[in-house]
């Protein structure tokens, strides 16, 4: 065996040694341009009600959604994200594909206010389903095909409104073929689709359950959403995924899987996002305030590690705040 010896020849303090220095030789660097801010807009009228499992985040009704996507906009975050909370909800989440619903009001509204501004929509059912489930319910489970009809028109639905790009978290298979093929045959051939292809049955999203008030009120998600312990099964999901037409695909949760990133970085080509989730917000936001982590460093810390594991861009709650601090910095 050899054993060489690089010490004192090497010294890898010196590029360490002053915050020029350190910035210049940094791998891995965070721009407002890489996030994407998620908003839950509610039916209900009057004011934002403050959520209380993820300190920060409300729940905003119609008519001040401009004025927080304004606030992204001028910190020059590209998108935003929308989830709706519904005032009625039923077994096949109709709320979700009606015209008139909060989320198609929510983006119309936007798109006339912001054109450039990206606007994209989760696709699912659960928020609007009487069950929370996020399909179709038959014999106690959640049925794949008959869901897959409802996506699609949640999606055209959503398009018909001015979304750029749509993206299904539901986790049934052949979801983004036909998303892609009802787009495409109403003439939406220029929506994208942004698919949340590695989602796994995490107990992360405890808080957006609340905020979003779509815990499964039977059951769990695990007969849909993927196992924690997979890696290659989310592979297959990727590519599946990019054969059916996505434009872009999601890994979600994202601190507890930077390996599922960092594969999938390593396999495929498209744009890569990565879910900064309600539960990994939380602990931090609760944390910092119970004094024990200093927010800022480790906020910044996290979503350059996810960055650095291979991600391009990053959904995540903590948006605005991140991109205010970077641009004091500048
Ligand atoms: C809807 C959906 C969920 C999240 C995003 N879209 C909840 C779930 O799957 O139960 C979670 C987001 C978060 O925790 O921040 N299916």
């Amino acid at each position: 065996m050899v054993i060489v010896i690089t010490y004192p020849m090497h010294r890898y303090r010196r590029l360490r040694s002053s915050k020029f220095m350190r910035e210049m030789v940094r791998e891995t660097s965070l721009q407002p341009a890489d996030l994407i801010y998620p908003i839950f807009v509610t039916e209900e009228e009057g004011t934002k009600a403050p959520v209380q499992s993820m300190p920060g985040i409300f729940r905003l009704p119609l008519d001040q959604v401009v004025a927080e996507a304004q606030r992204a906009y001028n910190a020059g975050i590209p998108a935003v994200l929308l989830f709706g909370i519904p005032l009625s909800k039923d077994e096949k989440g109709s709320s979700a594909y009606d015209p008139q619903g909060v989320v198609q009001r929510a983006v119309s509204t936007l798109k006339e206010n912001f054109p450039e501004l990206l606007v994209i929509t989760d696709v699912c059912l659960c928020e609007y389903t009487s069950h929370g489930h996020c399909g179709v319910v038959e014999d106690g489970g959640v049925a794949n095909d008959p869901t897959l009809e409802l996506l699609a028109q949640v999606a055209v639905s959503h398009a018909r409104a001015g979304a750029d790009v749509v993206a299904p978290s539901d986790m049934m298979d052949g979801r983004v073929q036909a998303i892609r093929r009802s787009l495409d045959s109403e003439g939406f051939t220029d929506v994208s689709i942004l698919s949340y292809a590695a989602k796994y049955a995490s107990a992360f999203y405890g808080p957006f359950r609340e905020a979003a008030g779509s815990a499964p009120g039977f059951g769990d998600r695990r007969t849909y959403q993927m196992d924690p312990a997979n890696i290659r099964e989310a592979l297959k999901e990727v590519k599946a995924d990019l054969d059916e037409g996505a434009d872009m695909v999601m890994v979600k949760p994202a601190l507890a899987y930077l390996d599922v990133i960092s594969r999938i970085r390593s396999e495929v080509e498209v744009p890569l996002v990565a879910y900064n989730v309600s539960g990994e917000y939380s602990m931090v936001k609760k944390a910092a305030q119970e004094g024990l982590v200093d927010e800022k460093n480790t906020v910044m810390e996290i979503l350059t590690a996810i960055k650095r594991a291979g991600a391009d861009i990053i959904i995540t709650y903590h948006a605005l705040q991140v991109a205010e601090w970077l641009q004091q910095e500048k």
